[in-house]
Parts: C-alpha cells; sequence; structure tokens
C-alpha cells in the first residue's frame, strides 16, 4: 500500500471546548501509533492544519472519521499524495503550541502575518509545518 500524505485545514466549531484539544490529541496518538499513522496538528486561533501520513488505506480511514468530527467544519484538502518518504516519522501526531506560531514565521509563508491557513498553497503549508517541526525539535 502506497505511503500516503495528507493536508487538510479546518475550523473549530462550538463544540470544541478547551478540554477537546487534549482529548483530540489521546484519541489521536493512540489510534495513529496503532495505524501506522505520523504527522502534526497545529491550532491557532479557531484554525486547524493537520499532516497525516501512512498507508493509504489508513490515511483514508483517518481522513473519514475526522471528516464527520462535529467539533471542526469547512474540512478543506489541501493536499494528497503518495510520497517515498516520512517527514515526521518520530512524531504519532506531534502537536504545534500556539505561542510557536510567530508572525515572522506566519508572514515567511503567507500573505501577511495573520494566520489565514485557507488562503495558503499546498506547498506553503507543508513547508510551514516542517519548519515547525525543525523550531520546535530544536528548541
Ligand atoms: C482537528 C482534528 C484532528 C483529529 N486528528 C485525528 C487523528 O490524527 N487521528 C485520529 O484517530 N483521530 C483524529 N481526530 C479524532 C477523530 O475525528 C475521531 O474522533 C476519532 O478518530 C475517533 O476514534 P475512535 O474511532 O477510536 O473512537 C481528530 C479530530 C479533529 C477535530
Amino acid at each position: 500500500m502506497f505511503l500516503t500524505r495528507l493536508i487538510y485545514v479546518s475550523t473549530a466549531t462550538e463544540k470544541f471546548a478547551s478540554s477537546s484539544l487534549e482529548d483530540i490529541l489521546q484519541v489521536g496518538r493512540l489510534n495513529n501509533t496503532k495505524n501506522g499513522i505520523t504527522g502534526m496538528l497545529c491550532f491557532k486561533e479557531k484554525y486547524f492544519i493537520q499532516c497525516l501520513e501512512g498507508s493509504r488505506k489508513a490515511i483514508n480511514h483517518t481522513y473519514n472519521k475526522i471528516l464527520k468530527d462535529e467539533r471542526h467544519t469547512n474540512v478543506v484538502l489541501l493536499e494528497y499524495s503518495q510520497i517515498n518518504v516520512r517527514e515526521f516519522n518520530d512524531w504519532c501526531m506531534g502537536y504545534i503550541p500556539t505561542s510557536h506560531f510567530t508572525e515572522p514565521l506566519i508572514l515567511k509563508y503567507s500573505k501577511s502575518a495573520v494566520f489565514r491557513p485557507y488562503d495558503m498553497s499546498r506547498a506553503s503549508a507543508y513547508m510551514l509545518l516542517l519548519e515547525f517541526k525543525k523550531n520546535y525539535t530544536s528548541f
């Protein structure tokens, strides 16, 4: 089964309470480890960006569950592609705290320093996630 990378952006709904993030990370980490999925989740203001890597079957299965989750809405797929190597192989579900979304970093990959992930290209979103990972790992 081909190794696949999926990236989407979405918007938190009112059902996303403050406790939801911990729940999502806990359940996600458990499931992703079981299913051989690696990746990263970011949340800022009300927006999510998530990158998932794994077998096509596991990615499709997980994404279908994520799509039905009422804690977020307006899920827009930015990337679904066949890849040769994982970038987040150490992270079953890395999470980047909001404080790491600095304005200079957002500006580097966006039209402005305001975080508007729906306006980002597939490549910009992916490169931003890679840069988060690089900075976060070296902290
Ligand atoms: C923004 C967001 C990201 C999520 N990411 C994952 C994920 O990476 N893996 C996962 O299994 N569930 C993830 N979930 C949770 C799923 O929507 C769903 O609640 C969960 O997979 C159900 O797990 P279960 O089938 O074990 O009950 C995410 C939910 C949201 C709102």
